[in-house]
């Protein structure tokens, strides 16, 4: 690791950190953790104090966890405000909080629609907007979003899913091109299917869902949560100042270019 690609001292947030299904945002903040940063977790659930005690046990890091609905605006104000009160600063926000109501459109209520789209768009746009003020004052920031490959490839029964990281893609090269001059950079890591207990559960009780779900991945398998977390690192690295405004997909080749 070159010391640009350490994150010593940084402080990060890291949101949908709790044990979620694949435990990317849980993967992530052990990894911020371990490089250095001190790191404040935060989730709706409250399985987001066990990711604390992971970390405080695995690294140095100092580590605060907060239980909040970041789709709304006080909420996810609390958060950053926690972390500035903290430690005085905000270097990395990782947008991570989310996760799929996966069915087709129109078997969608008004209700999972909107579920959806709070729990992927409104909790990223939320923290962005608290956060990059903080960023902006000190002149360095690295947001990285967790998007969707589903967004690219068009996946089965993603719409109202799509719909909403689609959003987060979106968000991705405005902000990028908008607090560019002052380093901060804004990118969008877009996961195919996550590897996780659940998904090996469903494949063994379906096994067709095995050819739906991987036969588009030429690597042949889900990708892991470690994997998005090392992506994610060093698109917070100082290693990565001249990246901005990317959606970078870690697919197995689901979709190239
Ligand atoms: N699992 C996959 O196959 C897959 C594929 C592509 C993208 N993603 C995305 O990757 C990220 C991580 O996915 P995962 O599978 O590890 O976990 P997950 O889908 O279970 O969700 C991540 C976490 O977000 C939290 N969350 C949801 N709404 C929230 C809110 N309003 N406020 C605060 N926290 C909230 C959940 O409690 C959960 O712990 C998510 O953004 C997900 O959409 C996942």
């Amino acid at each position: 690791m070159s010391d640009l690609e350490s994150l010593r001292g940084r402080v990060a947030i890291v949101t949908g950190a709790g044990q979620g299904t694949g435990g990317v945002g849980r993967a992530i903040a052990l990894l911020l953790a371990a490089r250095g940063a001190h790191v404040l977790v935060t989730d709706i659930a409250s399985s987001v104090e066990q990711t604390a005690t992971e970390i405080v046990a695995a690294t140095s890091a100092q580590v605060l966890h907060v239980v909040s609905d970041l789709s709304h605006e006080a909420g996810a104000n609390e958060v950053i405000d926690r972390a500035v009160e903290r430690w005085g600063r905000l270097d990395i926000l990782v947008n991570n909080a989310g996760g799929g109501i996966i069915r087709p459109f129109l078997e969608h209520t008004p209700q999972t629609l909107r579920e959806t789209v709070d729990r992927n768009l409104w909790t990223a746009i939320w923290c962005s907007y608290f956060a990059l003020p903080h960023m902006r004052k000190q002149s360095f920031g690295r947001i990285v979003n967790i998007g969707a490959d589903s967004v690219r490839n068009g996946l089965w029964d993603h719409a109202g899913y799509n719909a909403a990281k689609g959003g987060v893609h979106g968000m991705t090269t405005g902000l990028a091109r908008e607090f560019a001059a002052q380093d901060i950079t804004v990118n969008t890591v877009a996961p195919c299917v996550v590897d996780s207990e659940r998904l090996r559960t469903r494949m063994q009780e379906q096994p067709e869902l095995t050819g739906k779900v991987l036969g588009i991945v030429p690597k042949g398998r889900a990708v892991k949560a470690s994997e998005i977390a090392s992506l994610v690192a060093y698109l917070a690295s100082e290693d990565a100042a001249f990246i901005t405004g990317q959606v970078v997909s870690i697919n197995g080749g689901s979709t190239m270019l």
